[in-house]
């Protein structure tokens, strides 16, 4: 007999191609397993109950046992014609136990067993996620820690603009991924709540105990409202639009690792690993990954935009386009937890380039704002120090020199309007050390500030 989901109601059997275009079990047997974990609590409630009797429950048990097995050894038949993950594995359940297979769905719908799938599935996706988060954050922080005092340029406008430290730009990225930390437990928070007991849309008139089943599978809340738990997918936007924050954060240090991996730039190296080569020109080293990582996150972000216009016609409660939900949600966090394992592994094997970076900071008159504040610190307006100091670098430009180059008598010449106030400590005012070191304050890059946000940075891997 040819197998078939629906059959009473309908005259003709669907053809092939509707078949395939309304089926979802290709990528939703994704769910099996905490498919069955479900079903198991809810069997579980119904025979405490008293909805199904003790035999039935202990056969769905033995069946679902074998069917995990099948499909854990890959032997299980999946099967277009029955649609999708929820109505295969009924279907093999009743094969194998008779009758009792045919109750489980006492009660229920598929409507708020997808729902509870997505967020069984999800929530440990995110506690792996949240893992991960970490990982890399505390591999940013190591690769920071010798690195509180190495002075690099600043940029704006991808000019340079004051010397900061290597590590401190580093702890800049774990100030946006631990953020992204909080965001994600907060988000996990609206994941852990019970769909089951909404049915298809109005709640169901057998004496269920949803408590219960949240108990069994861990949910710390109930969806409170029939309607919106069988419709609701806020939970997987809002874990999406996290994912695309965390993927555009590592964008943003990834368009930093190919800038500074350029040989006219080379403050780092990347290890041979993640780079590959050019299949014409013999001397290419191509900052593939990072690259990827700056592609992948156009992928993401795209999944999002996806998701949010999915749900943005569709009146209460169920429609059917929910299920294309699923693809984007697997994709984003395919792509995140790959980006994530590779991202960290990449940048504990970063080659840091001290001198080129220092190299780097002393062009640019970085320390001209260093300047023109030790003329306020003696009394000049800011604006007018502002001005005179524009003036001295444009006569550096001039003769091609730096600020430190001048002697003495230069800059006062160059500043006469202020030539008392400029004593031969100025000089120190002007190096790339002095400049840093100035900037003591929470937030600041002074190395001692650094290494300040560095331990603050390290103790919050144990509580974010
Ligand atoms: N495969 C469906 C989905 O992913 C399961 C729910 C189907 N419900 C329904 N009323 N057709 O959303």
């Amino acid at each position: 007999k040819k197998v078939e989901a629906w059959s009473a109601r309908f005259s003709e059997p669907l053809p092939e191609l509707v078949q395939r275009y309304t089926a979802s079990v290709f990528f939703d047997k994704r769910l099996a397993l905490v498919d069955i974990e479900a079903s198991l609590a809810h069997a579980t409630m119904l025979a405490e109950c008293a909805i199904i009797c003790l035999d039935d429950f202990n056969d769905i048990k033995r069946g679902m046992t074998q069917i995990r097995g099948e499909i854990e050894r890959g032997e299980f038949n999946w099967q277009i014609a029955l649609e999708d993950v929820h109505l295969n594995i009924e279907a093999r359940l009743t094969t194998l136990i008779g009758d009792a297979g045919k109750r489980l769905h006492t009660g229920r719908s598929r409507n708020d067993q997808i729902a509870t799938d997505m967020r069984l599935w999800l929530r440990a996706e995110i506690d792996q996620i949240h893992k991960l988060l970490i990982e890399m954050r505390r591999v940013l922080i190591e690769l920071a820690e010798p690195h509180v005092a190495t002075i690099l340029p600043g940029f704006t406008h991808l000019q340079v603009a004051q010397p900061v430290t290597f590590g401190h730009h580093l702890l800049a990225y774990v100030e946006m991924l631990t953020r992204d930390s909080e965001r994600l437990l907060d988000c996990r928070k609206r994941v852990n709540a019970l769909p089951l007991g909404s049915a298809a849309l109005a709640g169901t008139s057998y004496p269920i105990n949803r408590q219960r089943v949240a108990e069994l599978l861990g949910f710390n809340q109930l969806c409170a409202n029939s309607l919106d738990a069988v419709s609701d997918r806020d939970f997987i936007i809002e874990f999406v639009s996290v994912a695309s924050l965390i993927m555009t954060h590592l964008s943003r240090l990834s368009e930093e690792l190919v800038f500074w991996m350029n040989p006219r730039v080379a403050f780092i190296d990347l290890p041979d690993r993640f780079c590959t080569g050019s299949s014409i020109m013999p001397q290419k080293k191509n900052p593939d990954i990072p690259e990827l990582v700056r592609g992948k996150t156009g992928r993401v972000n795209g999944n999002l935009i996806a998701l949010l216009t999915i749900v943005k016609g569709q009146p209460l409660a169920y429609n059917k386009d929910n299920q294309e939900d699923k693809e984007p949600l697997f994709d984003t966090v395919d792509t995140l937890v790959d980006t994530l394992r590779i991202f960290a592994d990449m940048v504990a094997g970063i080659q840091v380039k001290p001198e080129a970076m220092r190299a780097a900071a002393l062009q640019g008159y970085a320390t001209a704002t260093d300047l023109a504040d030790y003329l306020v610190k003696r009394g000049v307006p800011f604006r007018d120090a502002h001005e005179a100091v524009a003036h001295t670098v444009r006569i550096c430009v001039e003769r091609s020199c730096n600020l430190t180059d001048l002697t003495l008598d230069e800059l006062r010449n160059i500043l006469p309007a202020h030539v008392a106030l400029i004593e031969p400590d100025v000089f120190s005012y002007l190096t790339l050390e002095g400049s840093v070191a100035s900037r003591q304050h929470p937030g600041g890059t002074a190395p001692e500030q650094v290494q300040q946000a560095l331990n603050v940075a390290r103790k919050a891997l144990y509580t974010t």
